[in-house]
Order: structure tokens, then sequence, then C-alpha cells
């Protein structure tokens, strides 16, 4: 039986080899431009990160590893998580070895309880989430083997251990936050005996006579493995963990980004806004209501849920979402409100001739679902985003060391530069064609 690490150390060496080849033969070569605009516009579509882990065409949405993410919805964690890594599916021994080593890994050590007890009982559970995977770094494999000299072609090595240690840790310290943070009585300890997203669904303590809430899980947790490198938690963790600062540092980071408005938070001001409306309208809000209500808001500020940097097509992340819902709950009130305004929204916004993206992206479908369950506390939603992004971030950044990739460090210029330089520089050519 290959583990998750022979498997990844057969392949390394002829994607070094291939790296090496590339900077060789076209480390010349200009790939794209950057516009003063861009510079001042969160560096919008600069292709300047590499990532294998996925790709996020704006036409298509999210691909992991070639396969379009609506094609493993019914995959579990673990084997996306496997995936993600090794570049391929795992055999059914494979995804045994690997839920294995999660459900050997998962104990979480008492001083993060102990942590966590001692944090202010209104803390965001994000803050909760990114505290107590940070405590844990005395924990790391990395930080131990390269005070003790670690070889540079080993780094990953100690990578993995650590992204596997952190993984399977994640759930039970974000199921121990939910209880502690809303009151839900003591801690449910984990089964062994479950995978990694059903042990998640049962330590959260939700009743699940269906099942159907442990469904949502599992498909929750797959949908928001990785996003390519260029969202903020993706990025961030990474630049972290360039300065080889370990996992337990950079992920942290990255989950700091997660918890802004912006980014990860979004799910959670998407069904407080939904909810807002029901209360508006008594219930359900008939389409005019809806677009009325939509219109509103989009007058003063942007529409939850609606739009993302860089997909040009509704977020197939949302339809997966949504499909579960028609399938699973089609007359529940909140998920009927979602279906109602995504009926009328991106009509709205089609009409705003700056608006790029006019479509949902994952935050719009995925709070209600997890309301209709009994996970009433939107506070709370980002935690399991979070749960999930750490297969992606851990995986791209046992990548990262594999290949060796350096200090993130570009350059940062002046407003005084750029108002000298730029009169003087060419016009930029259209920056369409210059697309990859
Ligand atoms: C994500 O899943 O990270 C979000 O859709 C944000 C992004 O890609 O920018």
């Amino acid at each position: 039986m290959a583990t998750l690490k022979d498997t990844l150390a057969k392949q390394i060496p002829a994607v070094r080899q291939r790296t090496k080849d590339l900077t060789k033969q076209h480390g010349n070569r200009i790939i794209d431009q950057v516009t003063l605009e861009q510079i001042y516009g969160g560096m919008r579509g600069i292709h300047c990160l590499v990532c294998d882990t996925s790709s996020v065409p704006p036409e298509k949405g999210l691909i992991v590893r070639g396969k379009p993410i609506a094609d493993l919805a019914d995959r579990s964690p673990e084997e996306v998580y496997w995936l993600l890594l090794a570049g391929s599916l795992p055999d059914a021994d494979s995804l045994k070895s690997l839920q294995g080593e999660l459900s050997a890994r998962g104990k979480v050590p008492d001083y993060v309880w102990a942590i966590l007890d001692a944090m202010p009982a209104d803390s965001h559970p994000m803050c909760m989430f990114s505290t107590l995977l940070l405590a844990m770094q005395r924990e790391s494999d990395f930080h131990k083997r390269y005070e003790q000299g670690l070889k540079k072609d080993d780094f990953w090595d100690a990578t993995l251990e650590d992204a596997l240690n952190l993984v399977a840790r994640a759930p039970a310290i974000a199921a121990g936050i939910y209880r502690k943070r809303f009151n839900k009585g003591p801690r449910i300890p984990g089964n062994p005996s479950l995978s990694w997203g059903a042990n998640y669904a049962h330590m959260l303590g939700i009743a699940d006579s269906s099942g159907e809430f442990a469904k949502l899980m599992n498909l929750f947790l797959v949908l928001h493995c990785d996003h390519e490198n260029g969202n903020v938690s993706a990025m961030t963790s990474t630049v972290v963990n360039s300065a080889l600062s370990d996992l337990y540092y950079s992920v942290s980071a990255g989950m700091n980004g997660l918890a802004g408005p912006l980014h990860g938070l979004a799910n959670q001001e998407c069904l407080a806004w939904i909810l807002e409306a029901m209360k508006k309208f008594g219930g359900v809000p008939t389409k005019d209501q809806a677009h009325k209500h939509a219109s509103e808001t989009l007058a003063t500020g942007k529409l939850p849920g609606y739009g993302h940097g860089v997909l040009r097509v509704i977020d197939p992340r949302f339809t997966c979402f949504y499909n579960f819902g028609k399938k699973h709950c089609p007359e529940d009130p909140v998920f009927k409100t979602v279906a109602v305004f995504f009926d009328v929204i991106p009509d709205i916004m089609k009409q705003i001739q700056k608006i790029k993206d006019p479509w949902p992206n994952v935050d719009a479908s995925s709070g209600s679902l997890l309301y209709h369950y009994g996970l009433t506390e939107p506070l709370y939603y980002t935690v399991i985003f979070g749960v999930s992004r750490t297969l992606g971030l851990t995986a791209q950044a046992v990548w990262n060391r594999a290949l060796g990739l350096p200090i993130i460090r570009p350059k940062s210029v002046t407003a005084d530069w750029l108002a000298t330089v730029a009169p003087e520089k060419p016009q930029a050519a259209n920056r369409e064609s210059a697309r990859l």
C-alpha cells in the first residue's frame, strides 16, 4: 500500500527537474505586464503566481488538478486532499492509508483547550480558530528538524508531517470551538472509525438522524478545499510560509485573511442578509419584493454572495450547493429565499456596466443549507470554510517546499516614482491580448 509520502517522494524529482528546465530554457520569457491601475487595484489579474493544486479559469470556475469541482462533489475530502497533493485520485488502499494517518494524528494537545477556555466568550470563532492553530506551533516537525539542520531537499517531508497533523486536528479544534462558543455543552470526543468529514459533523453534535447533515458537511469540505493561489488566504499563507515559517504560522496567517468580510466571512454576511430580508417580508419574499430589496441594497453597497474577483460565470460551487438544496430541502424557506434572489439578482447586476460578474459565488447558497440542518450560528460558518481550506493551503505549501521556492519578495514603488515613470512609459498593449 503506497502512503501519501511514498507517492510524493516518487513524483518530486521529475517535477523539480521540469521546474529547473522551464526556468533554464524560458527564464526570460515575458508572461504578463503590469499596469498602474493594477498596482493600485489589488494586483487583479496579474499572472505572477504558480499553483499546481488548482486553477480558476474565469469562464469555468474551480478546477482541481484538471478535474472540475462539480465532478468531485461526491468524493470525500480525504480523496480530494490526495488529489490536491498527488495529482490523481487515490485507489481504495491509498485512501484507507490516508484516512488511517489522519485518524491516528487527530489528538489535540490539552493546552489547546486551556487556551480556548481562557479566551473571551465573545471572541469571533475565526479568531479562536486561528489562535488555536497557531498555539500548536511548538508541535511543528519542520521547526524542530530545521533547528537540527534539516536539508533543503527534505523540507517538503517535514512540511508534509506538519500538514497531516494540522489537517487531522483541525476538525476537532473547530468542533470544540463550536461547542464552547455557542454553549452547546461539553466537547464530543471524535470517533476514529468515521471519516475526516463525518467525524467533524459528529463532533459538532448537530442532530442528524437522516445522515444528510454529514453529507452536506462532506460537500462543504470538498467545495471549499482550494481556489488557486491568488485569493487572500492562500497568498498570505504562501508568503508567510516562504519565509520558512512553518505551517502552523502560515495556515494561521491564512485564516486571519479568510476571516475578512471580503473573503471567507462573506458566507456569514450572506446568510445574515437573507434572514434580514425574510424578517422584513415576514417569510420568503415574492420576486417583486426580492427585486426591490436587492436593488436597494445594491444602491448603497455590495450584494452579499454575488460577484467574484476572478469568475465570470456562476460559481460552480454555488451550483453544487444549489443542487443539493433542490434535492434535499427544496421547501425550506431560507433556501427558497436564496432561490428567489438567484432568480432576480443577476439581471439587476447586468444592468450596471461596471459590474463584471453578476453571478452568485459559493457564499450565496452555503449558509442556507447549514441553517436548514440546525447549524444556525452564521458567525461560525467561516470556520467550516477554514477547516476545508487547510487542505489547499497545506497542499500548496508541501509543493512549494518540494520545489524549493524562495522567499517571496516583490518590489514596491512610491507614488512619486509612479507619477514620474508612468507618463514616460509607452501605453500598455491591450491587456486582454496578454492573457494566457
Ligand atoms: C475562495 O474560495 O478563496 C474565494 O472564492 C475567493 C477568491 O478566490 O478570491
